[in-house]
């Protein structure tokens, strides 16, 4: 058999991370430069079929009633399931680019790339509708709660507005402007922040809500923001978020700091980005001054990043 491979993208949140999960509304955008890579091979190593993650050293097998399965395994078995086939004898290889736990959506690409090469290897027709619903089942895995948002924007690969099962709009981004996204190099599990949020909720309701309505205005702002062109509208917006996502508790001072790094090197707007307490923060550019962005950040000491452009 000739390998097949497919792939799958990541995701960053430009507002509305956690209040999402409340049912208001956040927008995502996909990120085609950082992706996720899943290959299927003939299987020589074993009669039943295997998935290697070298990257991590790990090896699974699947088998014919296996309990306990972890999330990568639950992938491949949902999928036969669903469609009524028989345990493969094939490997799947997986790799990725994608930071884990940083709030890129790594989980939900590799599923999504996963499900990907199985289609190819079946050479059946599979909706993206359909490869949502088997992604988002994952997600529960991961997230506990999810709102649905990671996977959607990298399952159909395009920008969204997103309302908790409600609405999920294709945004058209008629602006623009660079992501520089910036990895703190300190892994959060989404599960436990948004677990975290959903304690202090139940605390301080008042002020919770009235946090998730400001952060409301600002999707809805964003989103006519994207559609016009305006990216001082744009990058304003994103320094309130980010200054809400402050009061939320979800923040640190680390990453702080490399917000404020990148407002002083000349982004027009920074935020965390994902669950927070670690993971990513993400800067929106001029792209016009990008390579000037660059050579500053370089200068205070930040030498890896990740770069989108919406032009
Ligand atoms: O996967 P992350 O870290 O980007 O988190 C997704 C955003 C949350 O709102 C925190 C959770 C969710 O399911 O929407």
């Amino acid at each position: 058999m000739e390998s097949i491979k497919s792939q799958a993208i990541s995701k960053v949140i430009l507002s509305g991370e956690h209040s999402v999960v409340y049912g208001y509304p956040a927008i995502a955008l996909p990120i085609y430069d950082c992706c996720s890579f899943s290959e299927i091979k003939d299987n020589q190593e074993s009669k039943s079929l295997i998935i290697n993650a070298p990257q991590i050293s790990e090896k699974y097998f699947i088998e014919n009633n296996k309990t306990n399965c972890n999330p990568l395994e639950l992938t491949v078995l949902n999928f036969l399931k669903k469609y009524n086939l028989e345990i493969p004898n094939i490997a799947i290889n997986i790799f990725s680019n994608i930071p884990i736990a940083s709030g890129m959506g790594s989980g939900a690409s590799i599923s999504t790339s996963i499900i990907k090469s199985l289609i190819e290897y079946y050479k059946i027709k599979v909706s993206l509708d359909e490869i949502y619903d088997l992604v988002f089942e994952i997600e529960k895995i991961y997230h506990g709660n999810p709102s649905g948002i990671d996977p959607r924007v990298i399952v159909y690969e395009s920008p969204f507005y997103f309302i908790k099962n409600f609405k999920m709009d294709k945004i058209n981004i008629n602006a623009k402007f660079s992501i520089v996204i910036i990895n703190s190099g300190i892994k959060s599990s989404t599960k436990e922040v948004v677990e975290w949020v959903a304690q202090q909720k139940n605390l301080y309701p008042i002020k919770y809500n009235n946090i998730f309505k400001e952060i409301s205005e600002i999707s809805n702002n964003l989103r006519t923001a994207l559609e016009v062109n305006d990216i001082d509208l744009i990058s304003k917006l994103v320094n309130e978020n980010h200054k809400l996502l402050i009061e939320m508790g979800v923040s640190t001072n680390y990453l702080n700091s490399l917000v404020d790094i990148c407002l002083n090197s000349g982004a027009l707007g920074a935020k965390l980005s994902g669950a927070g307490k670690g993971g990513i923060i993400i800067a929106i550019i001029n792209t016009e001054n990008f390579e000037n962005f660059i050579t500053n950040i370089k200068t205070k000491g930040i030498n890896e990043y990740i770069i989108s452009s919406y032009v």
